[in-house]
């Protein structure tokens, strides 16, 4: 039988796509009963996002129930600090407690790190091998700078003391943020061996860097963990999310981080991006229509698309929420697979 074209991935290799690409941010979550189930089985998160047969049972639900051409690996963005053994938990209703860190910059060693997330990279083998043909499977880490964030403080007061940390101590920072370069770039490096296809980088707090450290404390560590993951996969396609920068900074990490695709958040204008960004652009539908009534959601779906002038990836500007409607995601998926995508 013939191997179906992976159009997501061939989007980001800038190569002709029969359908635009599609797939969405958090796709895998609280909003999918079928989630909501596994989740109880699970009992916790990590018990969810540890075991390698339920995370890719989560990884696969959205793509097997709407079929978008990307599967996100089912797990968090703080399985970086876990894995160099910082306590994690994930609370009903209070979102990620991870243990801080209190006197001392963590140290990277990669055993140490294997053994606590060797099971990740085992469910992204078995997606890896059970995912129809024409699904690409992404895998993923968070920023550095706002991994650090969640290492130093809290987002329910703007991480406040993460700040404070980063202008009170500038060279431990800089240290921290160096040593989740390197523990990054291994644990992407190990999704790939897996069998991680893209990988996507998100930096949701990437607003929160002082504009005159936007460089050491965003673009610098990205362009190192792309750096990394090239050494031994040369080319390889990476997307940035530095979520809600200012435009002068989208455009500078665009041009100097080295990243293929760019996702855009929320009311980032496409006219702009597509002027300004060489890079494979992502995006951008606002995640709150998909809580509300069909018709205007695909109305913005529709702006979007006559909007883009150049082949791109079709996704939200931020995750779906738990309030999400299936049945709009649904209705989404098969109105950006019916439209035609644009020229080359
Ligand atoms: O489907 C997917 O996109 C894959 C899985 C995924 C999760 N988290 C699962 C998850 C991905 C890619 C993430 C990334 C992530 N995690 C980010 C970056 C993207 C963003 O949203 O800005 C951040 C900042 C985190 C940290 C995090 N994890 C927070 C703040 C929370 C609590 C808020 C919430 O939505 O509950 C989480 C928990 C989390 N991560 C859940 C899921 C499905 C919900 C918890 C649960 O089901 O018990």
């Amino acid at each position: 039988m013939k191997e179906k074209k992976k159009n997501l991935l061939a989007a980001l290799q800038r190569q002709p796509t029969d359908k635009i690409p599609v797939w969405l941010m958090r796709q895998a979550g609280r909003y999918l009963p079928e989630y909501r189930e596994l989740r109880k089985k699970a009992g916790s998160f990590m018990n969810l996002a540890l075991n390698p047969e339920r995370a890719a049972e989560a990884t696969l639900q959205p793509v097997k129930r709407f079929g978008t051409d990307g599967a996100i690996l089912f797990s968090d963005i703080l399985m970086v600090p876990y894995g160099l053994g910082y306590g994690l938990e994930f609370e009903e209703g209070r979102g990620p407690v991870l243990e801080k860190i209190r006197d001392k910059i963590p140290v990277f060693s990669a055993d140490g790190f294997f053994s606590l997330t060797r099971n990740i990279f085992e469910a992204v083998r078995l997606v890896s091998e059970t995912m129809p043909s024409s699904t690409t499977l992404i895998g993923f880490c968070g920023g550095p700078f706002t991994v650090a964030c969640y290492m130093l403080g809290e987002s329910a007061d703007g991480f406040e003391r993460a700040l404070e940390f980063s202008r009170d101590h500038p060279a431990a920072f800089e240290s921290l943020l160096s040593v989740l370069v390197e523990a990054s770039g291994f644990y992407l490096r190990k999704q790939i061996e897996a069998g991680a296809e893209t990988v996507q980088i998100f930096d949701s707090w990437a607003s929160l860097a002082p504009p005159e450290h936007y460089g050491k404390f965003v673009i610098e560590p990205t362009k190192g963990i792309i750096e990394e993951i090239r050494k031994a996969y040369p080319g390889f396609p990476v997307t940035g999310f530095p979520r809600n920068s200012r435009p002068e900074n989208l455009y500078q990490y665009a041009r100097e981080t080295g990243i293929t695709g760019l996702s855009l958040n929320t009311g980032f204008d496409l006219f702009l991006a597509q002027e300004n960004i060489a890079a494979v652009l992502q995006g951008n539908l606002d995640p709150l229509r998909m809580e509300g009534e069909e018709t205007p959601m695909l109305d913005a779906a529709e702006a979007i698309i006559s909007a883009m002038k150049r082949p791109f990836v079709f996704n939200l500007g931020h995750g779906l929420t738990p309030r999400a409607r299936p049945e709009n995601v649904a209705a989404l998926v098969e109105f950006v697979h019916n439209a035609s995508p644009p020229v080359v």
